[in-house]
Formats: C-alpha cells, sequence, structure tokens
C-alpha cells in the first residue's frame, strides 16, 4: 500500500435489522439520542464522563484526579484506592446477591457446580490465603494455566484480592510456551491442574508445567487441582495439591487497598515478530472499562444468565466471563469442554438446560455449527435467549444470517463486537436496544472510544476507502505497557500513526458511519479467533535442524477463517510426507496445538524481494489458490513464479 492509498473494500451489504422495539423499551440504553448524548460528552470531557462512570465501582479511597497525561502514558484515577476482587465478590454480598448463582459451571463430562457468591466469596479469601501461606506477595506474577473450572475464576480473584499480577497461558499451549512465558514474567508459581477433558481426551496439564520448568528457573511452587484424577508426578516441596492446602486455609482474608493503576494481569499475545508480547492490564481502568462495556453491550440485567463460550486463556474470557460480568453481579455460566462433546448439540442443550439469555460465541463456531446442520439447534427450546453476541475476527454476512435466523429466531439483537487484548474491552460495537445492525459490520463506536480510518500518512479518508482503524483518544481500559518491554510497546501501537493507537487492523466506514473491519494488515494471522504471529510460526519451523528457512502466510478456511500455510526451505534433506508430519508436530511442541499447520510446502527457496523481504502476497496468492489444485507442484514453479514476479517489478 503506498502512503495515501487507500485499502480496497470488496464486501457488499446492504441488509439492516433495526432493534426489536420490546427490547429497546428494557435496554440499559434505549435510545439513538442518549447514545449520542454519552458518546458527545465522553468525546468532548472524558475526564467527567468517565469520573461519572467510576461511581459504578466501590472504592477505598477517591481519586484525586480522573486522568492525567496524555495518549500513550496516560495515568487513570491517580490517588484512587480499589481492590478488583473486592468489586467482583465483596460489594455484592452486602445485598440480596449474596444467595444469586455466580458461576454456574457445567464439566465436559456433564457434572454441575454452583457458586453462589457467597460461596465464590470464601473460595477466593481461602485460596488468596494459600497463595500467601505459599510466600506470594503484591506484584508478584503468578502463571495460570488451567482447565475451564471453577477453580480459575477463584485463582484469578485470589491474586488480585492480594495484588498479584496473574498471567493465564491458555491450555492449548505447549510446554516450551509455558517456559518463555513464565521466563519473561519472571512467574514465581503456577497454579494449574492434574489435567483438563477435551472431548473425552484428557490433556495432560501438569506434565506439560513438569517440562516447562526445566527451562523456567524463576518458578518456586506449583498448586495442582485435581480435574481428571489422571497420573502426575508430584515434586516434594515443590508441588502441592489444591484441596491440601485449601483444607487448613483461613475463608478471612481482607482484600488490599491498592493504587488504582496497580497491575491487574499480564496477557500474553501474538504480534508481527517472532516473541510474544506481555500485555499489561491495570486495575480500575480496566476494571471500569469491563464493567460499563458489560452493562452496555450485554444489556446485563438482575435476572439474566449469562453465557460466553470463550476460554478464560483469551482476553474474551477474562474479560467478559470474569471481570466484567461478575463486577456487575450476574449469573456466568462457564462450560469446560467442547461444542460437539458428546455431540453437536452440546451448546444448545446447555442453553435449554441453564435458560440462558445472553450467548457470545465467534464466528469461528458459528461456521462450524452451520457445517454441523440446523437438526442439532432444532432439537432444543432456545426460547430463553434474548441477545446474542460475537466477536474475534470479521463475520461473514452470511454466518451472521444464520446466527440470526436459527439461533435468534429473528427475535435476538446481534452484537457483533470489536476489541483486541490491547483494548482491554469491546470498542466497537451495536447497542443491542438502539443501533440498527448489518450483517458483518461491528456498527459504531462505543462511549469513550474515538476512532478513525486514515493513510498510512494519517491523513483521515472518507466514507467507503479502507484504511487503518486507529484510536484518537485514551480509554481507562487500554493496555499500559508491554511487560518488561516498553520501547516496544511505543513502537508497536504508536510509531505508525502520529498522536494515535494503531493495532494492526484495516477498516472502512460506510455512509451511515458504520464500521467494516476488513482484518489485520500486518503479519498476524486470524486461526480460529486467535491471533499467531506467521514470524512465531516462522521461527519455531526454523529451530527444526532439518529446516534451512521458512515463510509461513494465512489462506483462507472454511471453518477457521484463517488457516496456516508454511513454505519451507530445508538444509538438505528431500522433503517427505514423513518429514511434513515431523515439522508440523514440531510447530505443535514449540507453540502448541492452536498453531498447527496445515500445509507444508517443501520450496527450493523463498521467493523473496531484491532488497530480502519473503513476498507474502505472492505466497497467500499461492496458498490460497492451492485449495482447487492438486499437490503436484513443486516448489521449483513457485520460485519460478517468484523471479518472474520479481522481474516484473
Ligand atoms: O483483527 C481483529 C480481530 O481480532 C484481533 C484481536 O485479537 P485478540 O487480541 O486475540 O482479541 C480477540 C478477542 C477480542 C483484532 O485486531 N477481531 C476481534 N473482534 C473482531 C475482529 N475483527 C472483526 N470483527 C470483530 N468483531
Amino acid at each position: 500500500m503506498s502512503e495515501n492509498a487507500s485499502i480496497e473494500s470488496v464486501l457488499q451489504e446492504t441488509r439492516t435489522f433495526p432493534p426489536p422495539s420490546t427490547f429497546s423499551a428494557q435496554a440499559n440504553i434505549g435510545s439513538e439520542e442518549e447514545y449520542q448524548e454519552l458518546w458527545q460528552r465522553a468525546k468532548d470531557d472524558p475526564a467527567g464522563f468517565w469520573g461519572d462512570m467510576a461511581q459504578n465501582l466501590s472504592w477505598f479511597q477517591p481519586y484525586e484526579s480522573v486522568m492525567d497525561g496524555d495518549m500513550p502514558n496516560t495515568k487513570w484515577f491517580t490517588g484512587g484506592k480499589i481492590n478488583v476482587s473486592y468489586n467482583c465478590l465483596d460489594r455484592h454480598l452486602e445485598t440480596d446477591r449474596r444467595n444469586k448463582a455466580a458461576i454456574i459451571w457445567e464439566g465436559e463430562t456433564g457434572e454441575t457446580r454452583v457458586l453462589r457468591y457467597q460461596d465464590l466469596h470464601r473460595e477466593v479469601c481461602k485460596f488468596a490465603n494459600v497463595l500467601k501461606g505459599l510466600g506470594v506477595e503484591t506484584g508478584d506474577r503468578i502463571t495460570l494455566y488451567m482447565p475451564m473450572i471453577p477453580e480459575l475464576t477463584i485463582a484469578m480473584l485470589a491474586c488480585c484480592r492480594i495484588g498479584a499480577v496473574h498471567s493465564i497461558i491458555f491450555g492449548g499451549f505447549s510446554a516450551d510456551a509455558v517456559a518463555d512465558r513464565n521466563n519473561d514474567a519472571q512467574a514465581k508459581l503456577v497454579i494449574t491442574a492434574d489435567g483438563g477433558w477435551r472431548r473425552g481426551k484428557e490433556i495432560p496439564l501438569k506434565a506439560a508445567v513438569d517440562a516447562s520448568l526445566e527451562k523456567s528457573p524463576s518458578v518456586e511452587n506449583v498448586v495442582v487441582v485435581r480435574r481428571t484424577g489422571g497420573d502426575v508426578d508430584m515434586v516434594p516441596d515443590r508441588d502441592h495439591w489444591y484441596h491440601d492446602l485449601m483444607q487448613g486455609a483461613s475463608a478471612d482474608c481482607d482484600a488490599v487497598e491498592l493504587d488504582a493503576e496497580h497491575p491487574l494481569f499480564i496477557l500474553y499475545t501474538s504480534g508481527s515478530t517472532g516473541k510474544p508480547k506481555g500485555v499489561l492490564h491495570t486495575s480500575a481502568g480496566y476494571l471500569l472499562g469491563t464493567t460499563m462495556t458489560s452493562k452496555w453491550v450485554f444489556d446485563l440485567k438482575e435476572d439474566d444468565t449469562y453465557w460466553c463460550t470463550a476460554d478464560i486463556g483469551w482476553i474474551t474470557g477474562h474479560s467478559y466471563i470474569t471481570y466484567g460480568p461478575l463486577s456487575n453481579g450476574a449469573s456466568v455460566v462457564m462450560y469446560e469442554g467442547a461444542p460437539n462433546w458428546p455431540d453437536e448439540g452440546r451448546f444448545w442443550e446447555i442453553v435449554e438446560k441453564y435458560q440462558v439469555s445472553i450467548f457470545y460465541t465467534a464466528p469461528t463456531a458459528i461456521r462450524a455449527f452451520i457445517k454441523w446442520g440446523d437438526q442439532w439447534p432444532e432439537k432444543y427450546d432456545l426460547s430463553s435467549l434474548r441477545l446474542l453476541g460475537t466477536v474475534g475476527e470479521p463475520i461473514n454476512p452470511e454466518a451472521w444470517m444464520w446466527y440470526h435466523q436459527v439461533i435468534g429466531q429473528e427475535r435476538c439483537p446481534i452484537v457483533d463486537t470489536w476489541w483486541q487484548t490491547e483494548t482491554g474491552g469491546i470498542m466497537i460495537s451495536p447497542l443491542p436496544g438502539v443501533t440498527p445492525t448489518k450483517p458483518g459490520s461491528c456498527a459504531r463506536p462505543l462511549p469513550g472510544v474515538v476512532p478513525d480510518i486514515v493513510t498510512e500518512a494519517g491523513e483521515s479518508l472518507d466514507a467507503n476507502q479502507g484504511g487503518l482503524l486507529v484510536m484518537t483518544q485514551p480509554w481507562p481500559h487500554m493496555l499500559r505497557t508491554l511487560y518488561g518491554d516498553h520501547d516496544r510497546f511505543l513502537e508497536t501501537y504508536f510509531s505508525t500513526i502520529d498522536g494515535c493507537y494503531f493495532a494492526g487492523d484495516g477498516a472502512r466506514r460506510d455512509d451511515d458511519g458504520y464500521i467494516w473491519v476488513m482484518g489485520r494488515v500486518d503479519d498476524v494471522i486470524n486461526v480460529s479467533g486467535h491471533r499467531l504471529s506467521t514470524m512465531e510460526v516462522e521461527s519455531a519451523l526454523v529451530a527444526h535442524d532439518k529446516v534451512a528457512e521458512a515463510a509461513v502466510v494465512g489462506f483462507p478456511h472454511e471453518i477457521k477463517g484463517e488457516g496456516i500455510c508454511c513454505f519451507v526451505t530445508l538444509k538438505g534433506d528431500d522433503g517427505t510426507d514423513e518429514l511434513k508430519k515431523e515439522l508440523i508436530q514440531h510447530v505443535r511442541e514449540q507453540i502448541g496445538a492452536l498453531a498447527t499447520p496445515d500445509q507444508i510446502r517443501f520450496a527450493a527457496s523463498v521467493p523473496k524481494t531484491r532488497s530480502g523481504k519473503i513476498m507474502r502476497r505472492l505466497l497467500r496468492d499461492i496458498a490460497a489458490g492451492r485449495e482447487s489444485t492438486q499437490d503436484t507442484t513443486t516448489l521449483e514453479d513457485y520460485t519460478v513464479l517468484a523471479k518472474l514476479r520479481a522481474e516484473e517489478e
């Protein structure tokens, strides 16, 4: 893309769906005027606006100022003392919510556990005392590598109760990935489980932790929750069973009064270079953002049963399973397993069983549901649903229509929520009682969010011109830094467009001001709604002793959104099918199952421009084109292609 050019957008979608009047009549934000007024106020007077919103939180000590300093170094609520765990638990105990279900958990194997707010509070207090007993202090980093069980939420809230900083690693990452993250965060303790259930199989989490600890010496203790009952090796003095420690723990543990900007958690995410970035969020701003966006976008009400199907290992689970909903005192469904276990009706069975009213999932899941067929949702009563949401990648308009018709039965508004690990909470989304929705568009910015679409030179583009999506104003729930690397933080997000936050997406605005996100413009690929850097996969491949060079690109994939295609140049060997399998396994070991390559193609050389840059666009064309051809082409041909292309330039 040349500096001033816009990106071409090809999607044309003209259908609109106004919110049902019955929904608007009861909604937390119920009219266009109210939205406009909130949005304008937040733009013109952000300190006044967010100061008013902060009244929704419970403070130990009031702040002196709402915001100090310009983006990217804005500090929020200076002087204020707060505790996130207190806001998610203790304050509800003074109300009727004390007996309300906080977590309604369903195991993959069919069991149910319900923790009322007072139960959750008690468990969190006990576990916070356990952590203290193991020497954990305010500011220490704790790795959580756990299945989707209530103990994960308990561990998160116990960390923030005492000011420890959690770093949650999705259970699909490998031992090596855990070690890298432990080392980067200098984690002192790991909380894990013997294993987790996934499609009837046990994922051996503790074994992966054991392997990771050979390479991450900062970890002193490991706490292990018994979940599957599988065999594990317990290392004396280092490893402790959760249930043993909890038995003797006191349920008395005051929440520590922490500075508003006290670090809350680190969450590693992929960027366009090989090394994962430790996105750091802090206490008050993040809590405020997730609390308010949950109210606005999910229209949370006291009697809702809310279910977000994400894994807590991703930002969606942090913000919209744990912090946002619990701060609002909601009843949250949490499901441990896969959507197609024991059969493809499992999600809809859960909706019926718990009378779920708000359902939030990902486009990749919706595409899988479509493939599995309407007979599955049709078997169940979905009439309890009143609101649907999506997150993670652009939703194809046809998948949106299916979601609207088959799951929402044309009754439920759909909120297509655009945001990122770095933004902490939802930024651009319809308001379900206000915004007429258009399939495939995440609609308009929420109050407090002031986006623009610009050229690479930073000039605002007119309607219907694609460009870079940026944020022009700071917001309380934005990341504060990349852990241990503030320069990389400045360089990654604030050096592309002067004075603006940019995290890699292209988008356009239509004539109604609706935003249509077109996907990443950097070397990040979005596989099933999960970010992976092409460089990360390349580094993993090059670490194999037979590989000389690798180039990795995404290609369109029916279910995953994008698949992973690897062009690999070998040091000497011939490329065999055996070696392909070995390389796929190698990437899984280095990064995890989520990075499993879909295609490995051996190449005599990786095509590069004269200046030595990998010709990714060409490789992307080749990767996508392969769908219709046989796997007989040799990479010699690609090299020839590359040479031809290079000569044309
Ligand atoms: O490309 C955008 C896409 O997901 C990226 C953020 O990924 P991650 O930090 O893993 O967070 C995912 C969950 C919040 C974005 O840069 N993305 C996320 N939501 C949408 C989306 N693309 C289009 N529409 C969305 N609703």
